[in-house]
């Protein structure tokens, strides 16, 4: 430490900090994900928050905030549930840690178990992490693997949409199709291809004219096109999150994914559906490839899987990509010293518990029509261009002019969401998001327990800023 004080962490110490006292901290240490340090560089403070209860969270100066989203896609039952800190606090009594690396716990074997009976088909092996980027990575390791256990090695490629994020070690940054992302870190692992992602609202740019069923079509077929310029021989799998969330909320056209098997069958290129956003009740079910209709040979997901009271994360696979490992001395040579941790495993049982008590699947199947009729009513604004998504999970995307769809210049974006939309939603009484990933967009994907009326107040605080920020344009 350079600073003069030293550390007090005792836990009375801990309660009785101001705000001051922890913003002056943060500044002085803590290194925020995916942020400007300059802000707090600067003076300009971070928002700390203390407090969450259902779908609210509360700041240190004790202001109140709907949560828009769920954390970070990732609180889906909601804050505050008493029972799933007591079933933290109770495994982690009898047994706080323990290793999957040849041994294993019950609570893991029992989360393995309730997965892949959840999980379509013949996924029925599940692989634990911490997080959603290490079961990215795992899926990535193990398809270049099975290919060469299948005596196939020169087939290692991956092939992912534009603007796809999956995540951030080198494995799933090579997947993740984010340019701004990457270049500092390049080069990232070899091997990752990128076809068109699945925004309807911006067909014509990409090269297409038609319906949306068509649409779903031509866009499948870019993966069969970028298939054959790479050559079958060398395409490992195709990485597709079930709803996109970079650049804001593309669901699949009809008849997408079931043109995507098909082409997967075809080539011997196995399919991977990222679901660390989709899975555990976002769009409807526990696994969104459900809500599609279509069976991947893996899964991937995390994040609400303990509704984020304790980190975990999985991989599942079927059982073509696992048989080989049944047998002799082939290991899966992977892991994570935490992957499968007890406590979250424990925590990730009681939390799928609420969703089968509290029905939240069928919640999110009934309301979401009504979520998005109430988000639709914004489309009388005119820097609303498109509100899309499904199930708890929507988009929408600002336009300079409706009726050319055109996007603001990064000046532009710059400006509206980062110099005023993230704070003044914020300062409205929102958590969400202001993304600019691609196409400036703002994301909403909130606790799965609220309704109609929540959905209402959301509108309403959307309407005022958005019509505040055209005003400023
Ligand atoms: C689709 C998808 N894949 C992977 C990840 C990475 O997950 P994590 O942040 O838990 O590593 C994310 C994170 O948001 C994601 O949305």
């Amino acid at each position: 430490m350079t600073t003069t004080e030293q550390p007090v962490s005792s836990s009375s110490a801990r309660a009785s900090r101001s705000d001051a006292d922890l913003q002056r901290m943060a500044k002085d240490h803590l290194w925020m994900h995916f942020a400007r340090q300059s802000v707090m560089e600067d003076g300009g403070g971070v928002p700390i928050i203390v407090k969450g209860e259902g779908h609210h969270i509360w700041d240190s100066k004790g202001k109140k905030y709907i949560d828009g989203l769920a954390g970070l896609f990732t609180v889906n039952a909601g804050h505050g549930r008493r029972r799933l800190a007591e079933v933290a606090a109770k495994q982690a009594e009898e047994l706080a840690f323990f290793p999957i690396w040849s041994y294993a716990h019950p609570s893991a074997i029992e989360l393995a178990d309730r997965l892949a009976h959840y999980a379509p088909g013949d996924l029925n092996r599940v692989f634990f992490s911490t997080g959603g980027g290490e079961a990215v990575e795992t899926a990535f390791k193990l398809a270049k693997y099975y290919w060469k256990l299948q005596g196939r090695p020169t087939k290692h490629k991956v092939i992912s949409r534009a603007v796809a994020y999956h995540g951030t070690p080198q494995g799933a940054l090579a997947i993740t199709g984010i340019p701004a992302m990457k270049e500092m870190f390049e080069p990232v692992t070899p091997g990752g291809f990128r076809v068109p992602n699945t925004n309807y609202y911006r067909a014509k740019e990409a090269g297409f004219e038609g319906t949306v069923e068509a649409f779903g079509l031509w866009a499948a077929n870019r993966i069969e096109e970028m298939i054959q310029f790479e050559g079958p021989e060398t395409v490992a799998a195709v990485f597709l999150e079930p709803v996109q969330n970079s650049g804001g909320c593309f669901p699949p056209p009809p008849g997408y994914f079931q043109r995507v098997r098909e082409i997967c069958d075809k080539y011997d290129v196995l399919l991977v559906s990222d679901e660390v956003i989709c899975a555990f009740g976002r769009i409807g079910n526990y696994f969104a490839c459900d809500t599609y209709g279509f069976e991947p040979d893996m899964i991937t997901c995390a994040k609400a899987m303990t509704s984020g009271y304790s980190p975990i994360g999985a991989t599942i696979v079927n059982e073509k990509v696992y048989e080989p490992f049944k047998h002799g001395q082939t290991a899966f040579y992977h892991g994570y010293t935490f992957g499968g941790h007890p406590v979250s495993a424990a925590v990730a049982l009681e939390n799928l518990d609420i969703f089968e008590e509290e029905r939240l699947n069928e919640r999110v199947q009934e309301n979401s029509p009504i979520f998005r009729q109430t988000l639709e009513k914004l489309h009388d604004l005119p820097i609303v261009g498109d509100v899309r998504g499904d199930g708890y999970f929507f988009g929408i995307e600002l336009v300079k002019d409706k009726a050319t769809r055109e996007t603001f210049d990064d000046d532009e974006s710059e400006r509206l969401l980062r110099g005023f939309l993230s704070k003044a939603l914020f300062d409205a009484g929102l958590y969400c998001r202001a993304d600019d990933r691609g196409d400036p967009v703002i994301q909403l994907s909130p606790p799965l327990t609220i309704g109609p009326s929540e959905f209402d107040e959301i509108e309403q605080i959307l309407r005022s800023v958005l019509t505040e920020a055209w005003t400023r344009l």
